[in-house]
């Protein structure tokens, strides 16, 4: 009797998991594809976001250290993650499940698919299937980039088709040696502008110039570019062979610091010359 019930215990128990593991997307939803481009500059948005909102249970793609949930969340390098379509990566990430939260209403879905970009930049022989744009008409982006001093702010006007437009999206990063950081993400108010901070204590390079990238975004339509900007703190680089260093040229070093050294190593290498001396003769008297 007892046996009966844990084999039914376990039969019941066998299926949960097997339903909890199978997690199905909706065909059309699965179809669905990405409108933007899978860009190096996409997928370094899609690093930040990841790093921020899904590295504790993920962990570090390619590491297959994510947390030991049942179902596991799974490493976005697997080929669990690689072998379904963009679509359901869409969906799921939106959704969610159980312990995978819902981000639907917490990430834009360009947001959502800046992470698949990111995931498929493990997978070399993924190919980005076409977005049809159908009769969408892709605005023409053009902006100009200020500083205004007075208020440490990035100025930003923006003309969409030559006019300057309320609601379009702006973001800016300061693009570094490792990488980009983000300086935030706003919209042009009713003038076509939008300003953005800028921390001025941020570390340029020796004349304090930063390289700034702004994206701009309206609808399908993206528009960048990077430009250098003096508007940080010069920084105060000195470089390994500038300052009176060891391994510096020898005209930099003090006149002690070169005499001791030579009377270092004559002397040691009279010590070895009398020790071979010494055992020359040795073997002469023997
Ligand atoms: C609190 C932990 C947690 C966080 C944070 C989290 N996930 Fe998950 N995720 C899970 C778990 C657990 C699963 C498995 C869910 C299931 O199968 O029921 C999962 C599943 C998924 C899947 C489906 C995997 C598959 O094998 O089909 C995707 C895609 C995914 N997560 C993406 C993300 C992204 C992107 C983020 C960050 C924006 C994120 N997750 C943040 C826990 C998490």
């Amino acid at each position: 009797m007892k046996n009966y019930i844990l084999l039914i215990f376990f039969v019941l128990n066998f299926g949960f998991v097997v339903n909890a593991q199978e997690w199905t997307v909706p065909a059309e939803e699965a179809e669905k594809v990405s409108p933007y481009i899978f860009e190096d500059d996409f997928v370094t948005d899609g690093e930040i976001l990841y790093e921020n909102s899904c590295t504790s249970c993920h962990g570090t793609p390619t590491e297959n250290n994510f947390m030991p949930f049942s179902p596991p969340p799974g490493d976005p390098a697997s080929e669990q993650f690689q072998s379904q379509p963009d679509g359901a990566l869409f969906y799921k990430i939106q959704k969610g499940r159980g312990i995978m939260p819902v981000f639907e209403n917490i990430l834009a879905e360009e947001e959502i698919w800046s992470l698949i970009a990111y995931f498929r930049s493990f997978n070399k022989e993924y190919v980005q299937p076409e977005f049809d744009y159908g009769d969408e008409v892709l605005s023409e982006l053009k902006f100009d980039l200020d500083f205004d001093e007075n208020i440490d702010k990035l100025v930003v006007k923006v003309f969409s088709d030559g006019e300057v437009e309320e609601g379009i999206d702006v973001s800016a990063f300061v693009v570094g040696m490792f990488g980009k950081f983000p300086l935030g993400k706003t919209k042009t108010n009713e003038l076509g502008l939008a300003y953005l901070d800028v921390d001025p204590s941020l570390p340029g390079d020796k004349q304090g110039n930063l390289d700034i990238l702004v994206r701009v975004r309206k609808g399908y339509a993206i528009e960048k570019a990077t430009t250098s900007m003096k508007i940080a703190e010069p920084a105060q680089q000195t470089s390994l062979i500038e300052g009176r260093h060891l391994w510096s040229t020898g005209d930099k070093a003090p006149v002690w610091l070169l005499v001791t050294f030579l009377l270092i190593v004559v002397g040691i290498w009279g010590v070895i010359l009398y020790i071979i001396f010494g055992l020359f003769r040795l073997k002469k008297i023997g």
